[in-house]
């Protein structure tokens, strides 16, 4: 795999950056350059190219934009004290990738070449990873767009034989505006987001769109985020619009809802792990709507809390549906821990005992 680079760079000038670096907020801010690389069943990947970031043209046919065949990947880069760049467990992103294009019916793309694509745009921006030594806020960092589409002017329904992978970037502080204080939820008693057989697992805008209207109702609700139940009973906790939960008991021991239809969080694999290290066991099962409101009542449950590489580890407060609100739960002590567990190793200040990081 060949990349070529940009032979007209129009980077942002450096006062600018500094503005933008100082105040990132989440996804609004892009870098200067962005990666392409595409695929056709006679070519198979090809033309991997870095070029300035810039608008592309779709022919109003391209298929995305009828059947929303795409899949995507969210991680960061993290800049180390001693000006070193990082990424964290990269391969699991590409190999996630893997699993989502195998369900959106694309090509697979190799996780080796989704290492290196990810690699070189990081490379090239590398002045957009924000420098958090000087103190502040302290946990900015370069998050990573990776995404693929069906790029073919094609209007029947049928995998596309065209197809575009991209990587952008924008630098990023907390996704949430208050920073890291507990969010309150908003149970959707309507919606769902997935069902058995369907592409819950998958990192396909789908899922995302499939979230919006129960996440305005939680806006309208001042809530920050919905949590989504499944869709048989009505009565498992899911996910969040864009975050998996972890419950911890008074004993210790935590439970997290298990997979299938569900996203599987690289966030929430690796606090499974952490949280282990740390003495707690972590239970991958059902875990039913009573048994949260029940044991923030009881005191059975003292913490909750989201995960996600966006989000981070944010405890979560309260819980509101059209039948009440459940209290936020007692404490969050474990739930730092295991955020000052992960954020220390992302950016370099604790052990990285796992080899996590790239
Ligand atoms: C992430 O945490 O990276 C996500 O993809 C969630 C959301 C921002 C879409």
């Amino acid at each position: 795999m060949q990349i070529s680079a940009t032979a007209n760079p129009a980077p942002v000038d450096d006062a600018r950056l500094a503005e933008i670096l100082a105040n990132p907020g989440f996804g609004q801010h892009f870098t200067d350059h962005m990666l392409t690389y595409e695929w056709t069943p006679q070519d198979g990947w090809h033309d991997a190219r870095v070029t300035p970031y810039g608008p592309l043209t779709l022919d109003p046919a391209t298929a995305v934009l009828h059947y929303a065949q795409e899949t995507f990947e969210g991680m960061k880069a993290y800049r180390h004290d001693d000006g070193s760049i990082w990424t964290f467990r990269p391969e699991q992103n590409a190999a996630r990738m893997v699993r989502s294009s195998a369900r959106l019916a694309f090509p697979e793309l190799p996780v080796d070449e989704f290492v290196a694509c990810v690699d070189a745009l990081v490379e090239v921006d590398q002045r957009w990873v924000p420098d958090n030594s000087a103190g502040g806020e302290g946990e900015k960092s370069l998050y990573l767009r990776p995404f693929m589409f069906a790029s073919e002017k094609f209007l029947g329904v049928r995998p596309a034989q065209h197809v575009t992978f991209m990587v952008i970037a924008s630098p990023a502080g907390a996704y949430f505006k208050g920073g890291i204080k507990p969010v309150n939820l908003w149970l959707s008693e309507t919606f769902t987001r997935a069902g058995r057989g369907g592409m819950g697992a998958a990192k396909t805008g789908g899922n995302y769109a499939a979230s919006l209207a129960a996440q305005r109702e939680a806006i309208e609700e001042g809530c920050d985020q919905v949590v989504f139940l499944d869709d048989q009973e009505f009565r498992y906790i899911e996910e969040l619009g864009g975050m998996n939960l972890f419950f911890v008991h008074a004993d210790g021991h935590i439970v997290t809802p298990e997979t299938g239809t569900i996203l599987e969080g690289i966030t929430r694999a690796s606090i499974i792990e952490l949280a282990g290290k740390l003495g707690h066991s972590v239970e991958e099962r059902k875990f039913s709507i009573d048994e949260w409101r029940d044991g923030v009542v009881s005191g059975e449950i003292t913490e909750i809390f989201a995960c996600g590489t966006a989000a981070v580890v944010t405890p979560v407060g309260e819980l509101r549906s059209p039948r009440g609100v459940t209290a936020a739960p007692a404490s969050t002590e474990l739930t730092m821990r295991i955020r000052d567990a992960l954020v220390g190793m992302q950016f370099g200040r604790t052990e990285d005992t796992f080899g996590w990081m790239h």
